[in-house]
């Protein structure tokens, strides 16, 4: 792939096309993990073909996983719940996944052997305290006492269970202790802000294994029981709300244009982008609704709206909309009135500084924005927003969604882009900027 694309052309008016987006990137890093962690053979279609995933799948072949993959299906031999082969001085990479990294260090509570777990240049700067915590909470050993990787794992046969506040909204953390629970005999209980809950529709829906949640004002409380092995599985993988974004959000800035997104997993703890968006003016309907599996299922229909309004967002939504600020910071850029966002500090925590970099290509875009106290961002929206300068996206440590939306940017609101690292779609959504091209998007 190229070291960088240009883009000097806002993307033309497209009408009543349809298309589809790769299979969702939580769901596919669940599958796989829990389908070893099974006992059989598992089925995933539509898994997503992306590095993170191969990531995932990678490093559970290391631990003895046999797993075939082809291009119609992923099928995971499980061997239960201490079925790895923990070789001595073994090294899982988990590239550049947050969610792998912390979701296996997870399944390998009981590893008999120091294991260690490395990453990227942007995984390495990522903390994985939130992790080794409440893993060694149950037990769990970490020799090299670390926070941030390469971290060497070393796990137990006398678990016990935990009880366990997840304050963060972070889905990675909450999913860690669930999957490490389910080594641990007895009841492990969770207290947690609410965040996407597909481990817990997979436990309960998919895997039945014993879990109680109740829901109360600020909390998801819940009990689940460990010890229990399970059986293997099959899973048809529904489209990335989060990939699916990219092109609402372009939908909605592109002039005349509509379209339809095909299979989208809109699990409500997933489709803070959309409630965002129709508050800001946006009308963003779901079509041909289903439920599978405990998730919500839908096509998505966008359309471009002319006049969107700013928004003061309550941060109730912002881990619903987690991985979709930097495009909601690009709504807000061509809105009437000041957005206010708040309560972020998690965006800084990411593949990369993505709280920062909202403000860069803001900034870089010539839009008034102020940073705030309470890890909060201003935008003073300007609806006649048109760029003609240069502008180049570069030494982002590769982060796969500062790639994509400033793609976005470009061919919404025109310019001279240069756009580097393109090859940083592989992470997340490698179909990316052949979708581009067949909405008529030009890139050289
Ligand atoms: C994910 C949870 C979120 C999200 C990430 C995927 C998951 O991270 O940003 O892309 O699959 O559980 P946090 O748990 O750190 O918020």
């Amino acid at each position: 792939m190229k070291k960088l694309i240009h883009i000097n052309k806002k993307i033309n008016i497209y009408k009543n096309k349809s298309i589809k987006v790769s299979g969702d990137k939580s769901l596919s890093i669940r599958f796989a993990i829990l389908a070893s962690l099974a006992v059989g053979k598992s089925k995933a279609t539509n898994l997503l073909n992306s590095e993170d995933v191969i990531s995932t799948l990678s490093c559970l072949k290391k631990l003895g996983i046999i797993i075939k993959y082809n291009k119609k299906f992923c099928e995971i031999t499980g061997k239960g719940l201490s079925g790895f082969n923990n070789k001595k001085n073994l090294t899982l990479n988990a590239g550049n996944s947050g969610t792998a990294a912390r979701l296996l260090m997870a399944a390998l509570v009981k590893s008999k052997n120091i294991v260690k777990i490395t990453g990227d240049n942007s995984l390495k700067k990522r903390d994985m305290g939130r992790i080794v915590k409440p893993l060694q909470k149950f037990g769990v050993k970490f020799p090299n006492n670390k926070r941030t990787l390469p971290i060497h794992i070393k796990g137990s046969n006398l678990l016990k269970p935990i009880i366990y506040d997840e304050l963060r909204g972070s889905a990675q953390c909450k999913s860690a202790v669930m999957i490490a629970a389910l080594n641990a005999e007895g009841k492990t209980k969770l207290r947690c802000v609410p965040s996407r809950n597909h481990s817990e529709l997979m436990f309960k829906n998919v895997l039945k294994i014993p879990i109680k949640i109740k829901k109360n004002k600020n909390f998801d409380i819940i009990e689940l029981t460990g010890g229990n092995s399970f059986k293997s599985f099959n899973y048809d993988i529904p489209g990335d709300i989060s990939s699916a974004s990219f092109f609402i959000v372009l939908t909605l800035l592109s002039n005349n244009s509509n379209l339809l997104i095909k299979n989208i997993n809109i699990n409500p703890t997933r489709t803070g982008i959309i409630s965002i968006l129709n508050r800001m003016g946006a009308k963003i309907k779901f079509k041909n609704l289903k439920t599978y599996r405990g998730e919500k299922v839908a096509d998505i229909f966008v359309k471009n709206i002319r006049k969107l309004k700013s928004i003061k967002l309550d941060p109730k939504f912002n881990s619903s909309a987690i991985d979709e600020f930097l495009l909601v910071f690009l709504v807000a850029s061509v809105s009437k009135g000041i957005s206010e966002f708040k309560n972020l500090q998690e965006l800084n925590k990411k593949e990369s500084k993505r709280l920062d970099w909202g403000f860069k290509i803001l900034t870089l875009m010539g839009i008034k924005t102020k940073k705030m106290s309470n890890h909060g961002i201003k935008i003073w929206g300007n609806p006649d927003l048109k760029l003609y300068k240069n502008y180049e996206i570069k030494n982002y440590l590769k982060d796969h969604r500062v790639f994509m939306v400033s793609v976005i940017a470009a061919l919404s609101f025109g310019g001279n882009w240069n756009i580097h690292d393109p090859e940083s779609i592989k992470t997340s959504f490698p179909t990316f900027l052949k979708i581009i091209k067949k909405l008529g998007g030009k890139l050289n």
